[in-house]
């Protein structure tokens, strides 16, 4: 894993944004992973500036996001598909039809897992996916001790992820406790990853995971075995190192 320190978060999303612009500038077709929570919203904001003023071009890309609550309509203001609309998806030219994320609406959710992972492998397989990480070192919702072969699949939120998560709902009792989530096995198919971190919150989660022991509970520390990895660190979240 390449680990690039940034000075602060502002830096380390415009170096998420070039890294994202560089994959598209290369292969205008590139199929994109893409994350939610607090970490991205800068490198969206960057990319969406980028766009604006002509850099990058979305058209040709197909996106694929990591996860979604399960069961959560996409209007609904905390959906994963409404923060990706949001904050990014309506302010470039990515195509309707190529925006991908599970559906958190389907009465069969097994089955809406089993087309997302299909849907996925037709398109090619994904090209870089963006990932972040929960305190408690989940990557998507793959949580500590779940699975590492596992593909898109149900799972059931840990309560830390709940009270994590409970920041952006109206009270812990609103937060979904089950999710559609791309599992490990999934994550470490695609060509290149990009981590972004940041805050001093995550400093012990980050220290585990560059520790070299890789372990079902540190989910994030099974990227160690990917051949294609860059993490980019604020300075907080790289304090423990
Ligand atoms: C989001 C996701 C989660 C977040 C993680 C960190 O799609 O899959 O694993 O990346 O919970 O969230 P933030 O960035 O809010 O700290």
């Amino acid at each position: 894993m390449k680990r690039i320190i940034c000075k602060n978060y502002d830096e380390m999303s415009r170096l998420g944004s070039y890294v994202c612009a560089e994959q598209v500038w290369r292969k205008p077709n590139s199929v994109l992973g893409f994350a939610t929570g607090s970490t991205p919203m800068g490198m969206y904001k960057c990319l969406v500036d980028m766009y604006k003023g002509g850099m990058v071009d979305f058209s040709g890309i197909t996106a694929f996001n990591l996860d979604e609550y399960y069961p959560m309509s996409k209007s609904h203001e905390q959906s994963y598909d409404y923060y990706m609309w949001d904050r990014f998806f309506a302010h470039i030219n990515v195509k309707r039809e190529n925006v991908n994320l599970p559906n958190g609406g389907a009465s069969d959710p097994q089955k809406a897992c089993e087309e997302y992972e299909n849907k996925i492998r037709l398109c090619g397989g994904i090209d870089l996916q963006l990932l972040g990480i929960g305190n408690n070192g989940h990557i998507a919702f793959n949580e500590p001790g779940d699975s590492l072969r596992v593909r898109t699949h149900v799972t059931e939120l840990t309560e830390n992820t709940i009270a994590a998560n409970a920041r952006f709902f109206e009270c812990r009792d609103d937060v979904p406790r089950r999710a559609l989530s791309m599992g490990m096995g999934s994550i470490m198919q695609a060509r290149r990853i990009l981590m972004l971190i940041s805050g001093k919150s995550k400093a012990p989660v980050v220290k585990q995971m560059f520790s070299g022991v890789v372990t079902p509970q540190i989910p994030a520390s099974v990227l160690q075995l990917h051949n294609d990895v860059v993490v980019l660190l604020d300075e907080a979240a790289a304090s423990g190192l």
